[in-house]
């Protein structure tokens, strides 16, 4: 765990773990196409190369140049709505992206290899799942995400690198030091209503108010990305020390509703908000909490942001600033 090598450490979750992994003195190498990143989200203590993770022989290049030990892949394309519309695109970033930066690590010095998963990959309806629960991703996106567990879990264990596939619930926030947070906007719920209120009247959309759930929105399991960063760092950690791979899911294991997040927004702003209720998202799941047992027993982790209250706050907090950017 010395020479590390972010594929998507221009994007969002990327630069959050980069930000703490060179607080920690690591050498970082970069990889990211900037498709939907930005170049101001790049760490300026890190080697940076603008190139596709698709093309293997720079890759190859690259990690042989800075002697690579360890991947974090966040390279990827992660809209549900784009990825109904257009399955190919989807398909080629997220499983031939993966299956090439794998060849890209064959006679390399890689003995790690970290990989961003989604809940997208279980059955939808199931409400709280653990690792073993069943996987049938009903999103073009979940496909791919799991398309692409499968290729690593092969290859990893053909060429004994240790993995860890870390299945992420809903990240939101934004890191504390002010410097890095959200930008592109995607469909991402609290992105969503943080950029709302910045206009003269907002209107909080809500996809859907026909579900089976209590309050009838879509129920997710939010977690801050800072939070989500240490695990990373947690988890890479274990796998090197204990040269074993594992499948985790990365949630707090709390159910939370649109209604809910809207309702913290509101009470936040004492502002009056117009609310749009619009039909559902195709591919859209109606609940998913994550099972996070296996992760508190795989590493030791005290999340420090895991209430509602300042996942809101810490989403405005950022967008404030990014408007002043
Ligand atoms: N944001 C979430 O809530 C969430 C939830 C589950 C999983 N994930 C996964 O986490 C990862 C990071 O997501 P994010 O929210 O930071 O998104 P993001 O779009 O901000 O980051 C993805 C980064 O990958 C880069 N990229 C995409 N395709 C590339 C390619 N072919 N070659 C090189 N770089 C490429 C983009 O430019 C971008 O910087 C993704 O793999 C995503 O599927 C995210």
């Amino acid at each position: 765990m010395k020479n590390i090598l972010v594929t998507g450490g221009a994007g969002y979750i990327g630069s959050h773990i980069v930000e703490k992994l060179v607080s920690l003195k690591k050498k970082i190498i970069i990889v990211d196409n900037l498709s939907t990143g930005y170049k101001k989200l790049v760490n300026k203590k890190t080697k940076f190369y603008k190139k596709n993770i698709l093309n293997i022989g720079e890759v190859k290049k690259i990690i042989k140049k800075h002697e690579i030990d360890s991947i974090i892949h966040l390279a990827g394309s992660l809209s549900i709505n784009i990825g109904e519309r257009y399955p190919k695109r989807y398909y080629r970033n997220n499983v031939i992206g993966t299956q090439h930066l794998l060849k890209a690590c064959e006679q390399s010095k890689i003995k790690n290899f970290l990989f961003s998963s989604s809940a997208a990959v279980y059955k939808d309806g199931l409400y709280k799942v653990n690792e073993s629960s069943k996987l049938k991703p009903k999103s073009v996106y979940g496909k791919t995400k799991l398309k692409a567990e499968n290729l690593i879990k092969k290859r990893c264990k053909e060429k004994k690198i240790n993995y860890g596939i870390l299945r992420y619930f809903n990240v939101v926030g934004a890191s504390p030091s002010g410097k890095i947070g959200l930008i592109n906007k995607g469909g991402h719920l609290f992105k969503n209503f943080s950029a709302e209120i910045l206009k003269k009247k907002p209107i909080f959309k809500i996809f859907g108010k026909n579900y089976k759930t209590p309050d009838k929105t879509t129920i997710r399991d939010y977690i801050h990305v800072y939070d989500l960063a240490e695990v990373h760092i947690k988890v890479l950690r274990e796998i090197s020390i204990k040269n074993t791979s594992i499948i985790l899911n990365c949630g707090y294991g709390k159910g939370i509703s649109v209604l809910s997040v809207l309702n913290e927004f509101k009470k936040q702003l004492q502002k009056n908000i117009k609310i749009s209720i619009l039909k559902r998202r195709k591919g859209d799941m109606e609940k998913i909490i994550a099972d996070n047992k296996k992760l508190l027993r795989f590493i030791k982790w005290k999340p420090k942001f895991n209430k509602l209250n300042i996942l809101v706050k810490s989403s405005i907090q950022w967008e404030k600033k990014l408007s002043r950017l």
